[in-house]
């Protein structure tokens, strides 16, 4: 398989960069990233670029693609409102269109997170919802919506995060609320092998795909 990642030098896409480079089933791995990654591997190549909205400086790196993880994201609390709808709709809508444009038929998975709702109060989970309706309407993708993800906390996460990760850990016998992130990266591979498409996973069904997945 030759994977398209968005957003591997944070904390979750880090964690599902590693899923992909140990998976027997992935030949190659894409990374589009705005600063260079610290990983090395023969299996992957980096794309450093700058403009999340406009794809065609890297259009090689959408060529030939089976799946793209993206896994890029801010949270709601680091940046404004509209900031925030950039990143979380439009980046992502702007790959999905130029994935499907360049390789018409690749699985798209999109990191959205427990509490998504069109229904929320909450202006953030709106915007996902919004995010993860279009995306399934626009090329079928997979929506994920892991609660606490294990994972190094990079340092653009905000500080809290680093000192809330030990009690998160505590939370890994409760299948609803707690997902590796390497769980989470062999999740979205499965979901290509099983041909699992337009779908929307929560937390359980993410550990329970992970469980399946032999590569
Ligand atoms: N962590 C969790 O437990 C958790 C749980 C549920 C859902 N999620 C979701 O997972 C996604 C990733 O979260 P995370 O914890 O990995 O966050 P993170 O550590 O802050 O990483 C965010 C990633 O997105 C990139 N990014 C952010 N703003 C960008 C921008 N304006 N332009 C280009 N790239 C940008 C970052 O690049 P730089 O490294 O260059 O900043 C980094 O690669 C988010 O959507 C989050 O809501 C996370």
């Amino acid at each position: 398989m030759i994977i398209l990642i968005f957003g591997a030098t944070g904390s979750v896409g880090a964690s599902v960069l590693d899923a992909c480079l140990n998976a027997s089933i992935v030949g190659e791995v894409r990374a589009v990233t705005r600063r260079p990654l610290m990983e090395t591997s023969p299996k992957l190549r980096t794309y450093v670029h700058k403009d999340f909205l406009n794809y065609a400086t890297v259009e090689e790196a959408f060529r030939g693609v089976d799946a793209c993880l993206f896994c890029l994201g801010i949270s709601a609390m680091q940046v404004s409102q509209e900031e925030y709808r950039t990143i979380s709709y439009s980046y992502p809508l702007a790959a999905a269109n130029f994935l499907k444009a360049k390789s018409p038929g690749a699985f798209f998975h999109y990191i959205s997170g427990a509490g998504t709702s069109a229904n929320s109060r909450q202006e953030w989970a709106r915007v996902k919802a919004q995010t993860e309706h279009d995306l399934i309407e626009l090329l079928d993708a997979d929506c994920w919506r892991p609660a606490f993800i294990d994972a190094r906390p990079s340092a653009s996460l905000p500080k809290l995060y680093a000192l809330l990760q030990p009690v998160g850990k505590l939370l890994k016998p409760f299948p609803s609320l707690y997902v590796h992130g390497h769980d989470l990266g062999r999740a979205m591979l499965q979901a290509g092998v099983e041909n699992l498409r337009c779908r929307i996973f929560e937390n359980s069904e993410i550990r329970h795909i992970a469980a399946r997945a032999n590569f």
